[in-house]
């Protein structure tokens, strides 16, 4: 996988530093590597430890389905993922965050995680979310966001001026929390759009690259409930809403390419492409099947995007790197306590 892409933006802090004459680490605070098992104990302290289940998407559900690549996909990409021979997919839904008993019917972030298994023993992984953004650009600005709403022992309630303080410092951290307040509860985890937030490209069998962000959007198109809806169905609905709707062969995604044009930023899990670019669907995923209980083949599984087939390749998105140790840690640590799973 190549680091580097021709539509990255130059490192224009460091530049704009040098010419105020300040040297450039004292506004890149990037320059700080996060240790990996810190972040996650940072997870554990800010979200609360809950042994067995992953700190992030606790409360999900395991599923299993079929990708059929486009002729359009295969046009993008020599990754086998598009020769329109079916491929077999896990698939896993669930809520936001690190608590397993999290309400299915609040405004908060819902989660598609695939495992593509592809001939040859390759595997294609993603962990996608319902929102265009992520909600920190690096990962020391992640660490200093769960820092900051890390619960004061004699309060048990974040600071609001630590809050704050890092907010004001670190704009971009509020915009993903709009993006959900702006949202109605989504009725079905089949009826909302996936976004995979980071730049990826796509390299076709002549050599030639296409760069952009993609999208899971529903076939049956998004539905949502209101207020009132939201509150009768109460915290736990989603999983036999999914069961339903698979047992009636209704849960299937386009996965869609929005293509990059030069100048539209890569690197930065904050910043959607901008409005209007072209979509090319690289393919359809079907969900075929539910596990039925506790288990399912998602248990020992960590989604980790890094893990990309041939002819598929990240963007230098430091955001995308930095999951690979983290989630790792954490696949390592539920299931060494004895792994559970809703
Ligand atoms: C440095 C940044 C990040 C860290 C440290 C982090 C950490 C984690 C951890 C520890 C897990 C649980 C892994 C497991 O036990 O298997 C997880 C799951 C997840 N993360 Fe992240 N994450 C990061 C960035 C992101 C971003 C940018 C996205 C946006 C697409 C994302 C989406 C997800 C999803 C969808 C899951 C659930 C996957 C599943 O069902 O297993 N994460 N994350």
């Amino acid at each position: 996988m190549s680091p580097r892409h021709p539509l990255r933006k130059p490192l224009a802090l460091a530049a704009a530093a040098v010419s105020l004459g300040i040297p450039a680490h004292a506004q890149t605070p990037a320059s700080q590597p996060v240790n990996p098992a810190a972040m996650v104990d940072q997870f554990e302290a800010t979200g609360g430890k809950f042994e067995g289940y992953r700190r992030s998407g606790a409360k999900g559900i395991c599923a299993t389905g079929e990708f059929i690549g486009s002729a359009e996909g295969k046009a993008i990409s020599s990754a086998s993922a598009f020769s329109g021979q079916k491929v077999p997919v896990i698939v896993r839904f669930s809520v936001g965050g690190g608590n397993p008993r999290a309400p299915d019917n609040a405004k908060t972030q819902r989660n598609l995680a695939l495992q593509f298994d592809l001939p040859g023993n390759e595997v294609w992984q993603m962990g996608n979310i319902s929102a265009p953004v992520f909600g920190t650009s690096t990962p020391q600005q992640l660490m200093g966001r769960l820092q900051s709403l890390q619960a004061d022992p004699a309060t048990k309630a974040a600071n609001p001026e630590k809050v704050k303080a890092f907010a004001d410092a670190n704009p971009e951290v509020l915009i993903q929390g709009r993006h959900f307040a702006s949202q109605p509860v989504p009725a079905s985890y089949a009826a909302l759009k996936y976004w995979g937030v980071h730049g990826f490209g796509f390299t076709n069998a002549k050599g030639e690259k296409t760069w952009g962000k993609w999208v899971f959007e529903p076939l049956g198109g998004v539905q949502s409930l209101t207020d009132d809806e939201a509150k009768a169905k109460g915290p736990n609905f989603l999983f036999d809403d999914l069961r339903q709707r698979v047992a009636a062969g209704r849960v299937a995604f386009n996965f869609n390419l929005e293509v990059a044009q030069p100048g539209d930023r890569l690197d930065n899990a904050t910043v959607p492409l901008p409005e209007g670019r072209r979509k090319v669907t690289l393919g359809q995923l079907k969900v075929t099947s539910v596990a039925t209980d506790a288990g399912g083949p998602c248990l020992t599984i960590t989604f980790d995007p890094n893990r990309m087939p041939k002819g598929v390749e990240g963007s230098s998105d430091p955001m995308l790197a930095a999951r690979a140790a983290p989630y790792v840690i954490s696949l390592s640590r539920r299931v060494t306590e004895g792994a559970k799973q809703q």
